[in-house]
């Protein structure tokens, strides 16, 4: 992708990983990327932390720019989008990461056809291990999803879905995911402790052992099973470790998570936002 001027609406968490990602990228000049906040305060925290323009005034933020990443909470969307919309044009690509917030949603607010990419990424994007998907909305074409994947890359894995209807499911898997894995880790965290072992060491151990597995599921291609029976000797010491987790159910447990979070996911979107 060749550099663009990009306007980030909202420097919280996500937006912050972002601007850090495509500066480092070099996807943005320093001087062609532009941010926003709601208060002047966090404005100017965000000025000091990032070395690049933050503003309150989102007219003025968006105008002219070849991209704008709408990072705000998807209760503040319809305002934003409201603010935003006179000074938009078609010429421009709006990416929105609002959760449970549909690209039809967004473009009816800007009442345009102003392509739109709708994108799901997740916290570990602040350490460029992030995963998002991004699927586009009805007036986005090829290369406007070129853009996304080059930015959501700066900041980690980016995959494609084409059906809308499953972002829902990539919320519920890859947006909450971390969430899930930080219990994953406590626990057996927990389990060391029990053993015997210092909390600290337990924790480090435990986290290694999640983040060593899924660098392994992604750099093998491998079947996570094929890769469970790698380290499961027969008679060994993991099979039993692996009965106690099928009798307390954390395969079962783990579907569920995925399958209720979908169900919030499509009941915020009905709603939304
Ligand atoms: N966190 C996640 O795991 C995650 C994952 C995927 C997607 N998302 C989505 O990403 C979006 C942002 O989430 P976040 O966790 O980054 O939120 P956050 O940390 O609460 O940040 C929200 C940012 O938006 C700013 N803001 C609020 N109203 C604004 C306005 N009218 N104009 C400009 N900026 C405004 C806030 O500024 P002030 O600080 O001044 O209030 C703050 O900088 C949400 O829609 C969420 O659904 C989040």
């Amino acid at each position: 992708m060749s550099q663009r001027n990009i306007a980030i609406v909202g420097l919280g968490t996500i937006g912050t990983a972002l601007a850090k990602g495509i500066l480092k990228a070099k996807l943005a000049p320093r001087e062609g990327l532009v941010g926003s906040t709601a208060h002047p305060e966090t404005a100017k925290a965000a000025e000091e932390r990032l070395g690049i323009p933050v503003t309150t005034d989102n007219r003025a933020l968006v105008q002219g720019k070849d991209t704008v990443i709408l990072a705000v909470k998807p209760k503040t969307v319809p305002k934003v989008l409201s603010e935003i919309r006179d000074v938009l044009t078609p010429k421009q690509l709006l990416i929105s990461v609002a959760a449970a917030t549909t690209t039809r949603f967004v473009e009816e607010g800007l009442g345009k056809p102003i392509p739109v990419v709708r994108a799901m990424p997740n916290t570990p994007c602040q350490i460029g291990l992030g995963m998002t998907a991004i699927c586009p909305g009805r007036y986005a074409r090829p290369e406007h999803l070129e853009v996304a994947r080059a930015i959501f890359s700066s900041v980690g894995r980016v995959a494609q879905v084409e059906d809308e209807e499953l972002m829902d499911a990539v919320t519920a898997l890859s947006g909450s995911g971390p969430a899930y894995a930080y219990i994953i880790i406590e626990a057996l965290s927990e389990g060391g402790v029990k053993m015997g072992l210092p909390r600290k060491l337990a924790t480090e151990l435990a986290a290694q052992a999640i983040l060593g597995g899924a660098a392994l599921v992604l750099d093998s291609g491998q079947h996570p099973a094929l890769l469970k029976d790698d380290v499961t000797t027969p008679a060994g010491v993991t099979i039993d470790g692996l009965m106690a987790l099928e009798e307390g159910g954390l395969r079962v447990a783990l579907i569920k998570a995925v399958m209720a979070a979908t169900e919030r996911g499509k009941a915020l979107s009905k709603n939304s936002p």
